[in-house]
């Protein structure tokens, strides 16, 4: 088949995360982001290893389930692949594209492996990076999400649906703001310009809300008026902490050099199932409130009254407050100060005597670790244990609750622990419209 041959494909299949996979002439075509029982045309791109590329492929049959979308931008944007599709049936391709990656690493899962998921397919998050940038070169200053397949272009994505209303004001008056101040945005190719993100991080429950903008140093900037604009947004919920993050890196991601606080108060506060937890700009905390709720049911559903829990990679110490209703004492590790200063504050506020948090690297703490642990919980970031499992492992706790937004990662640690069984393994949906899901695995030991 020469290049640039017209195709026309059936998805007959979906492999992790969300690659749609196709047949023809004995080539199997791998196209990002459709779904089984969606027909697409593009042209041949071209293949290696009988791994076929589709060029520019587009939708030309939906599904039957199909539905309209209700945000505008969906599509191009880079943020969502599958709001088209009812959460039932997103859901049922998650299940079914993480179990085909667990059995390919030769687990012994069991028998029922359940998806958990609540009803809202909107509106949900409760944080959201949005970068600055444009759509054309020279183009009018954008602020959103990055477009599909079109490397470093920004969709200016007013009408987002995965954040609330609250959440689209701030963006909508921030990007209008400097639209009509003309500061450059920061261009990583070129590495010049000022602006860089815009971060909004909302308390569903609290009913409080954080602005952070960040931007490099190359111009001074004065941010009085875009503060005083923004807290007379009318929004339903209360804006408490203005911050501006500096950030001259060359590292595309958010992170700061310096912090400095614009207005109000430095955190906002969260409440998980009764408990109030501080937010920092910098912590990390589960990005859909509601679903946390039911994620970390689903960790305390597997908790038995143990003596010493270790809660590693602990976070805000979300995990580490509530298993410590069935734990005599529990001890949260978590890398980042800020974090553990956090959580350290909110378990004396909400009377939780029985943990402590330790600032480090897991992998250094739990090396140095000596005496009987009942339970290890870990949640850790997309890479996975890596270092930590020989610790882990040596600690031989009897049972572990590993939480994984990584099903690859999972895989890797679960097939290296060769002393635990799996006893349950669940899927939580806690980012409806993208590929993302959790997993939550209980393991007992068997043998020493
Ligand atoms: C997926 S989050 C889990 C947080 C918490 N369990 C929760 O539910 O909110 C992973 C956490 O691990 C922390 N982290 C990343 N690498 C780490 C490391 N090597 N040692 C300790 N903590 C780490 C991150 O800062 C983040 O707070």
């Amino acid at each position: 088949m020469k290049k640039g041959t017209p195709l026309r494909l059936t998805i007959e299949d979906l492999s992790f995360p969300a690659q749609g996979l196709a047949r023809c002439d004995d080539r199997l075509f791998q196209i990002d982001g459709f779904f089984p029982g969606e027909t697409v045309a593009g042209s041949f791109g071209g293949s290696k290893k009988r791994r076929a590329r589709l060029y520019r492929p587009v939708l030309v049959e939906a599904r039957a389930d199909a539905l309209k979308p209700a945000c505008e931008h969906f599509g191009p944007c880079g943020g969502c692949i599958s709001q088209h599709l009812p959460l039932a049936t997103q859901r049922s391709f998650k299940h079914r594209v993480v179990l085909e990656l667990l059995k390919q690493a030769d687990l012994d899962l069991p028998a029922e492996i359940l998806l958990y998921g609540l009803s809202q397919k909107y509106d949900y998050r409760n944080k959201m990076e949005f970068n600055f940038g444009n759509v054309e070169l020279d183009g009018p200053l954008t602020l959103g999400m990055y477009q599909k397949n079109h490397g470093f272009n920004v969709i200016n994505t007013t009408g987002c649906r995965l954040v609330d209303q609250d959440m689209r004001r701030i963006h909508n008056y921030t990007i209008d703001y400097f639209r009509r101040l003309g500061i450059p945005f920061y261009r990583w190719s070129s590495r010049e310009g000022v602006l860089r993100h815009l971060v909004i991080r909302h308390a569903k429950f609290g009913r409080e809300l954080m602005v952070i903008l960040v931007t490099t140093t190359q111009q001074p900037i004065d941010l009085s008026e875009w503060v005083e604009g923004l807290k007379k947004l009318p929004l339903r919920d209360k804006l408490v902490s203005v911050w501006h993050m500096e950030n001259d890196s060359i590292a595309n991601i958010v992170q700061s050099d310096r912090m400095n606080l614009l207005d109000g108060k430095e955190t906002i506060t969260e409440f998980i199932h009764g408990l109030r937890f501080e937010i920092t700009p910098q912590s990390f905390f589960q990005t859909n409130s509601a679903s946390a709720e039911l994620l970390y049911s689903r960790v305390l559903d597997k908790m038995v009254d143990v003596d010493l829990a270790l809660d590693l990679y602990s976070g805000t110490g979300t995990i580490t407050q509530l298993i410590a209703k069935k734990a005599k004492r529990v001890i949260g590790v978590e890398l980042v100060e800020e974090a553990v200063q956090a959580a350290s504050a909110s378990a004396r506020k909400n009377q939780v005597g029985n943990v402590k948090f330790i600032a480090g690297d897991v992998k250094d703490i739990v090396a140095d670790f000596t005496g009987k642990v009942d339970l290890i919980v870990v949640d850790p970031p997309r890479a996975g244990l890596i270092k930590a499992v020989d610790h882990i492992r040596r600690i031989a706790p009897a049972r572990i609750i590993y939480v994984s937004c990584n099903p690859k990662t999972l895989a890797i640690d679960l097939a290296q622990m060769t002393e635990y069984t799996i006893e349950q393994l669940e899927l939580i949906d806690l980012f409806p419209n993208t590929p993302h899901v959790e997993t939550v695995v209980l393991m007992s030991r068997v043998k020493d």
